[in-house]
């Protein structure tokens, strides 16, 4: 059986989920077929990956098929920065429900805590960033309340958000964020901020599980390190007859998060799902322990401008 994230009211989602950012259009609904056809029950969608109308058409194909039912799936997607405004967010949920064709979400997250002006994508001034003091995070968090009021979806929760921006929305609010989704892996333990989450009843996903090669190379360091070719990481899958990508998932999935490791490949899809048969001992994880010095593939500083009010988006 797929271990699963309890939440409150006794949802469940299944710790390992299907990543679908930089699955390109005519790839990504292929991918999401095989997926949910090879067991997987949870995908990891977003609006700003460009690819939710073809993600939906995997949906509504897999659905109106009917072996698996819209239930049985859960179900992520993510409000973009340009989307903020407290008119604006429930709008840019029902164009993702719309384009993935869907009539609920299970989950729906802040994607960053930066917002952006209205149609902005990727902000190439400062005057296309709205001031926190423009676009409170609260703002757009009560409209997120409001969504779950309404039923669009069934639980809401926020991304990329640091312990101290996680904090100012909780002092801020009655209604919890109830996940976060935020980059972890051997590189990028942050365990002081899976501490918090445990505490606090929030549900964590790990994005980029496996390194995210295939980004584009203008978001890349120069010698960024490999997740899949690191050393420590190939002895301990050889030691279990597993491949790297499993090791990286499963220890994901042994602290208790959920992953989402992103594959358009059938063989590689199936192989992540499979990723959880064994159990990472202590050395294993002694060993990974050691891999931890705070790198993040994913700096987030394409959203520090001189202008703008965002200077350090994972407060550290
Ligand atoms: P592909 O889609 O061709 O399988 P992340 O989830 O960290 O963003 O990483 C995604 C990258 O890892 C993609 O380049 C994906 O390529 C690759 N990938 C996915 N699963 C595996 C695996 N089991 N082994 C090696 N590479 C993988």
């Amino acid at each position: 059986p797929l271990r699963t994230l309890k939440y409150k009211n006794d949802d469940e989602q299944p710790a390992i989920g299907l990543g679908t950012w930089k699955s390109g259009k005519g790839e990504v609904a292929k991918a999401v077929e095989t997926a949910l056809k090879s067991g997987y029950r949870h995908i990891d969608c977003a609006a700003t990956y460009g690819n939710e109308n073809e993600v939906g058409e995997a949906f509504e194909k897999v659905f109106t098929e009917g072996k698996i039912k819209r239930e049985e799936v859960w179900i992520t997607s993510k409000l973009w920065n340009d989307s903020h405004k407290k008119e604006d967010v429930i709008p840019a949920l029902k164009q993702s429900l719309n384009d993935l064709k869907l009539d609920y979400l299970d989950l729906y997250l802040i994607h960053w805590p930066v917002a952006f002006k209205k149609g902005v994508g990727f902000p190439e001034s400062d005057d296309e960033f709205y001031s926190l003091q423009e676009v409170p995070i609260i703002e757009t968090w009560e409209a997120m309340v409001e969504a779950k009021k309404q039923g669009l979806v069934k639980h809401i929760g926020v991304s990329n958000f640091s312990k101290e921006k996680l904090e100012d929305l909780i002092s801020k609010t009655n209604e919890n964020p109830e996940a976060l989704q935020v980059e972890l892996h051997p590189y990028l333990h942050q365990n002081d901020l899976l501490e918090f989450c445990s505490k606090n009843g929030i549900n964590v996903t790990a994005y980029s599980p496996l390194g995210s090669g295939d980004r584009s190379d203008a978001m890349k360091a120069e010698d960024e390190p490999s997740l899949l070719e690191n050393p420590t990481i190939v002895k301990i899958a050889k030691k279990h007859g597993a491949s790297a990508g499993q090791i990286l998932i499963n220890w994901a999935v042994q602290r208790g998060t959920a992953v989402i490791p992103k594959s358009t490949n059938e063989g590689r899809i199936k192989e992540n799902l499979a990723s959880s048969g064994y159990q990472l001992d202590e050395d294993d994880l002694a060993e990974i322990d050691k891999l931890d010095d705070h790198f993040r593939y994913v700096t987030g500083e394409f959203f520090v401008t001189e202008g703008n009010s965002y200077s350090n988006i994972y407060d550290e």
